[in-house]
This record gives C-alpha cells, sequence and structure tokens, in this order.
C-alpha cells in the first residue's frame, strides 16, 4: 500500500498531487468536479498555473497520477490522505466548512471499510480546533474506529501561492506539522523526507491548533504588511518630493523588516487574503476578542482600488462616456485567477461614473468575460486596449506591460493620462511624456 490520496483538485491539492507524483509516488486525486476529472483524466490542466499542464501530463502517462471521483477506492489502497477541499467564506466572513465536514464523513465511512493504519492530513485553512473539535468527532463517527490507535491526524497547512504554486510545493520556506499524537507526526515527517530528500525545510512539530493559527497569522501579517506601505503610499502623495518606492527601499533594508511584500499598489486582492483575514477576525469574535491591527488592514485594502478611479476623476473630471483602457484583470500576474481582484471593484466604479471600459489580460480574459458579461470591451492586445482611450490604469503588473514605452501611449491614446496603480513605470520617464499619476509618487 504505497499510494497517497489527495482530496479537492483545486490550486492546492492539484499541486500538491502533480508533484508527488512527479517524483513517483503513486497518487490519486479525488475530486466531485466531474468535469474537472474528465480534463485531467485526459493529462490536461483544468488551471492556469505555470508547470503544473506539464506535470500532470507525464504522470498520467506514466500513471503516478490517477483521479478517481470515488474516495473509497482511493482510500482502500492509501496510507496518507491529504485533504485539500476549498474553505470558503459564509456571509457573514466566517469559514465554511462544509466542504471540510462532508469529506470527513465521506473518509469516515471509508475508513470503517480501510484495514490498517491510515494518517489524515488536513491541509485546507481551517481555523484554529478544526482538526480536534470538528474533523476528530466525524471521522470516529463515521468509521467507528478511534483515533491515535486505528488512524492518525495532522493539521498540515499549506503556503504556497498562485502562480508559483508547483515552485512553493517543490521549495518551502518550512513544513509545519499539527500532529494529534506522536505517531502521526512520525509518519507525515517520514512521508516529506521521502518526498523532500535533501532538500527538506525545516519541519515545526506542534499541536493541530497552534498549526492551524500559523497559517492564519502568516496571511495576516503579509497582508497587513502590504496594507501598511499602502497607508504610506497615500501619505507619500500628500507630500511634495516624496516617493513610497524609496520609502519602502528605505525600510526594507533594515533586516527586521525586509524587502519583501513593501509594494505599494492598488491593494491585495485573490481567493485567500480576504477569505482568511475575514475568517480570523469572526473567529476571534467569536472568542470575544478584537484584532484591531487586521480591522485596519482590511479598511486600507478596501480604500485602496478606489485611489485610481479618483486619480482618473482628477485627471479627467466627469468619467461619463470618456474610454478608459484597463491593463491588467488577474489579481496578480502569472495566473488566470480573478477571484477578489481589485480590477473587478475598479471596473464596477468607473462603470457607475459612466466610462466605456475597454480591458485586456494575457490570461484572464475568459475568466473576466463569466465576470464583466457585455458591460465591458475586450480587447485582443495592450495596444488594442489602450488605442484611442482617454485613460489608462495599469491593475496588473504583467511583465508584458513593463514594456510599453511612454511613446506608445501617446501615439495610440485620444488623451494620454497614464495611471500607474502597481509602480511598473519610471516617473521621470513618463512624467516628461504623458500626464503620469502613479500611486505613493508625491508631487516632485
Ligand atoms: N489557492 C491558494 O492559493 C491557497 C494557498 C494556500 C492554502 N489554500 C487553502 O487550501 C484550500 C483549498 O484551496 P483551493 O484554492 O485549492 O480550493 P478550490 O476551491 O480551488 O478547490 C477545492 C476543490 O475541492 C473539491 N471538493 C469539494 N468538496 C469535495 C469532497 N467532499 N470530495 C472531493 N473533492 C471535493 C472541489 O470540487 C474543488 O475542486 C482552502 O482551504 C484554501 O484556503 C489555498
Amino acid at each position: 500500500m504505497s499510494h497517497v490520496a489527495v482530496i479537492g483538485l483545486g490550486y492546492v491539492g492539484l499541486t500538491m498531487a502533480a508533484c508527488l507524483a512527479s517524483r513517483r509516488i503513486r497518487t490519486i486525486g479525488v475530486d466531485t468536479d466531474s468535469e474537472k476529472m474528465a480534463t485531467l483524466a485526459s493529462g490536461r490542466s483544468p488551471i492556469d498555473e505555470p508547470r503544473l499542464e506539464g506535470l500532470i501530463s507525464r504522470a498520467v502517462r506514466a500513471k503516478t497520477l490517477q483521479v478517481t471521483q470515488h474516495l473509497g477506492e482511493a482510500l482502500r489502497d492509501s496510507e496518507i490522505v491529504f485533504v485539500t477541499v476549498g474553505t470558503p467564506s459564509l456571509p457573514d466572513g466566517s469559514i465554511d466548512l462544509g466542504q471540510v465536514t462532508s469529506a470527513s464523513e465521506s473518509m469516515g465511512e471509508a475508513l470503517r471499510e480501510a484495514e490498517g493504519y491510515r494518517l489524515v492530513v488536513v491541509r485546507s485553512t481551517v481555523v484554529p480546533g478544526t482538526c480536534d473539535l470538528t474533523v476528530k468527532p466525524l471521522l470516529e463517527k463515521a468509521s467507528g474506529k478511534t483515533c491515535g490507535r486505528d488512524f492518525g491526524l495532522c493539521a498540515n497547512p499549506e503556503f504556497l501561492k498562485e502562480g508559483s504554486a508547483v515552485q512553493d510545493m517543490l521549495k518551502p520556506d518550512r513544513l509545519v506539522i499539527g500532529e494529534y499524537d506522536d505517531r502521526s507526526g512520525d509518519v507525515l515527517e517520514k512521508f516529506y523526507r521521502r518526498f523532500y530528500k535533501k532538500d527538506l525545510p525545516t519541519v515545526i512539530r506542534t499541536t493541530p491548533a497552534n498549526a492551524e493559527l500559523i497559517k492564519y497569522a502568516n496571511n495576516a501579517f503579509l497582508a497587513t504588511k502590504i496594507s501598511f506601505i499602502n497607508m504610506m503610499a497615500n501619505l507619500c502623495e500628500r507630500i511634495q518630493g516624496c516617493d513610497v518606492e524609496k520609502i519602502a527601499e528605505g525600510i526594507g533594508l533594515d533586516q527586521r523588516i525586509g524587502p519583501l511584500f513593501l509594494r505599494a499598489g492598488l491593494g491585495w486582492g485573490g481567493s485567500c487574503f480576504l477569505k482568511d483575514l475575514k475568517a480570523i477576525l469572526a473567529f476571534a469574535k467569536g472568542q470575544s476578542i478584537e484584532l484591531p491591527i487586521l480591522d485596519a488592514a482590511l479598511r486600507v485594502n478596501m480604500l485602496q482600488p478606489l485611489w485610481a478611479v479618483q486619480t482618473a476623476r482628477k485627471a479627467l473630471g466627469s468619467l461619463q462616456g470618456r474610454h478608459v483602457a484597463i491593463l491588467g484583470l488577474a489579481f496578480k500576474p502569472d495566473t488566470d485567477d480573478l477571484r477578489e481582484a481589485v480590477s473587478v471593484k475598479i471596473i464596477d466604479h468607473l462603470l457607475q461614473d459612466g466610462a466605456i471600459v475597454n480591458a485586456y489580460d494575457p490570461a484572464a480574459m475568459q475568466n473576466a468575460r463569466a465576470v464583466f458579461g457585455d458591460k465591458i470591451i475586450y480587447s485582443n492586445t495592450a495596444e488594442e486596449c489602450v488605442r484611442d482611450a482617454d485613460c489608462c490604469i495599469l491593475v496588473t503588473e504583467w511583465k508584458e506591460f513593463q514594456r510599453i514605452q511612454p511613446e506608445d501611449f501617446k501615439r495610440l491614446m485620444r488623451k494620454s493620462v497614464v495611471i500607474d496603480g502597481r509602480r511598473i513605470y519610471d516617473p521621470r520617464k513618463f512624467s516628461a511624456r504623458v500626464e503620469f499619476y502613479a500611486v505613493g509618487l508625491g508631487e516632485r
């Protein structure tokens, strides 16, 4: 029995399954989405993520990666079962554990039939106490077996970033193992030692609740760091001669601070930061404790995309009937993911103001059509997007946009107002040739 099962084949589960299978670990992926299963069975990736499709197609051909909709079948042959189902937000911001509970019940039923020891590893992001108070009782009830004796349980959060998911899985900064008991932690650590070999990162072994909270504290800290520099960006704009890029450079060289996650911009998007911040705030509320720094980080982030709209209004006066080009729609470069993307907020406000919006993204056009329908115009290239526009807002910092020169904007646009929401353009070069605004750039 040398198989591993991965339950829930979204960004996290699919990346994990493909990486494990690429190193000859026989992996069975389980998902309830039949369309996704069909795509995977043919060796293709249902999500756009660098290197992923290559890994999937090779592993499917080599038969180290198999997929099924039957959890019982997967668990029969697998000693370790990774749970990577989604944990979305409920309307009040708290975590929706529906997928985790339903997967736990199904696993419990499958465990009833299984012979020998199994280890269940919760890799989904779940609030502290979920493994001990939700997953364990459900597994025990459905299986009629006892945690610690018949099966093991670990919380083992995932820290990957969309856009570099494969790289992050293959070279994580650390592994956090929250173990129900020593045996559970030993089995998981041994597995990772086999997988990472000489590249094994630092392993932290702790309680499941600590592991669960480490994941939230991690994302909350990163989100706060970005909101901090965006707050500074807003201050810089009011001070002649100030530029947030220099402030970030100056403080980032302090080793206690570090340079990463100090890029001022239009705020963070994506499926994780907002969801996780809301979940930990709702969880803390349930414990009658406030987390005021996180409240503030959230508030700064809600207002930040509006900077782009306000700047467009400042430059053009009324936006009614004005053509606004949006470069970049995905929540960050190298992904087609539009979940909680700031582009959505910005475009909504522009449309409310009566602007005519034309958008281009190198990867997210298909997803964008599902979000905006016929409310906006879609372009096939950046050049087509900015042609005859009154204003261009750079929303996502894709590499190909860095190559656009101020002369290009000047030549193509009707009125060359360029709003750099991600600080990819050189202010000196651009200000000399177009009407240029950049987040965190004070008057010179
Ligand atoms: N996406 C990220 O960048 C990221 C990074 C770190 C951690 N996480 C966390 O990892 C978890 C998974 O995230 P994701 O983005 O991969 O989610 P996702 O929503 O993209 O994928 C979840 C998958 O689980 C499947 N599923 C749901 N219930 C199931 C069941 N009972 N049995 C089998 N399959 C089932 C769904 O069909 C879906 O394919 C979440 O808790 C998330 O917060 C995500």
